[in-house]
This record gives C-alpha cells, sequence and structure tokens, in this order.
C-alpha cells in the first residue's frame, strides 16, 4: 500500500556495496515519470551516474553535503529541458519524489541533494559544473541528485501524527 511505503521511506546515507541494476533502475525511471506535467509537456530527464571515477567525482563536488555519495552504487541526477517547460524545478521534483518511492517499493533506498542553485566547493556554478562534467547545458538543467542503493542499517519508520494545527480550512 503506498502509505506504507511512505511511512518507510526514510534517507539513507550509507549503502552496501552491492551494484543497482540498470534495467530495474530503467523502469523506475519510466514510472517516475509518469506524474502530472504542465501542459503535459514532460520536461524531465535523468543522468544515471554508476560509474565509479565519476559517483567519486560527484562526491568531491560540495565539501560536506556531496560527501557521502561516494559511497552510492548509482546517482541519478534529475534534469529537465527549461525552454519546453518554465515548470522545470517543480516538474523535477514530482519524479524524483515518485523515484524515491519507487525506489523504496524495490527494496532500494534513497536521498536528495537540491542542486538547483549554488556553487561547488571551488566556487564553480552548479550549472557551470554539470555543463563542464557530464555535459548538461542549456536548456537543460540539473535539479537534484538521488543516490540509490541498498541500505546497510536499518531505519525507523515515519509515524502518524496529528496534521490538524497544519490543515486550514477555507482560509488560514
Ligand atoms: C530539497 C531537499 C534538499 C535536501 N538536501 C539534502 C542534502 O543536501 N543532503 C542530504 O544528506 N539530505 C538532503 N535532503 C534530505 C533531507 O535531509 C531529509 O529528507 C530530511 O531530513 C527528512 O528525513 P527523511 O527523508 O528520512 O524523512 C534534502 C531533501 C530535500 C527535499
Amino acid at each position: 500500500m503506498l502509505k506504507d511505503i511512505i511511512l518507510k521511506r526514510r534517507s539513507v546515507r550509507k549503502y552496501k556495496d552491492k551494484e543497482v541494476d540498470r534495467e530495474v533502475l530503467e523502469n523506475l525511471l519510466m514510472y517516475a515519470s509518469m506524474g502530472p506535467s504542465n501542459g503535459n509537456s514532460h520536461p524531465v530527464e535523468f543522468v544515471v551516474v554508476d560509474d565509479k571515477e565519476k559517483i567519486q567525482k560527484l562526491s568531491e563536488m560540495n565539501s560536506f553535503a556531496t560527501m557521502y555519495l561516494a559511497g552510492a552504487p548509482a546517482i541519478v541526477i534529475v534534469i529537465a529541458n527549461t525552454e519546453i517547460c518554465k515548470t522545470w524545478v517543480e516538474e523535477s521534483a514530482i519524479a524524483a519524489s515518485y523515484l524515491q518511492l519507487l525506489c523504496e517499493e524495490e527494496g532500494l533506498s534513497t536521498c536528495w541533494i537540491n542542486v538547483v542553485e549554488g556553487k561547488t566547493q571551488d566556487k564553480t556554478d552548479y550549472k557551470e559544473y554539470f555543463k563542464n562534467e557530464f555535459g548538461i547545458k542549456e536548456p537543460y538543467r540539473a535539479a537534484c541528485l538521488i543516490p540509490i542503493g541498498y541500505k546497510r542499517m536499518g531505519t525507523k519508520d515515519h509515524e502518524e501524527f496529528d496534521i490538524s494545527s497544519k490543515v486550514h480550512y477555507n482560509e488560514f
């Protein structure tokens, strides 16, 4: 049930040394692309990084936030064509969220690193960095990194909570 998957999904930053099957991942990426999309434009694409040297390179992008990526067997760079759709950040977030839940159902764990705006540790704009290192150039932009792998340790499930203070009826 979807609710169980949502309860189980937690951000995982330590992965087993076990490959993620490309075919399995491609199937999940196909489902992740089936969310709502502005004008049915579907601007989101994916760069799957499963080459060890490239993963190491990504992990060195930022001094703290990306360090743990070195141990991930695969990292999906969620990218979007900004020319065909102004809402590319939202579209990318929808696909990434779907992907996280699909991975969870498949027994795979994930996390999220936002790369819409910012600079690498050597002060290169993310936009420039992804162009130079991964060939992601205009009109494409990278939105987030989703590391994917089999978790090394157990995680604590989310719990249901009282949402009433965050739900407003008819006015705020
Ligand atoms: C937009 C966004 C940016 C995030 N950035 C990072 C990040 O840079 N590094 C990281 O380890 N986790 C990052 N996370 C994951 C959050 O830390 C995590 O989702 C949050 O602590 C809640 O924990 P949970 O995912 O286990 O429910 C990010 C999540 C989102 C949605």
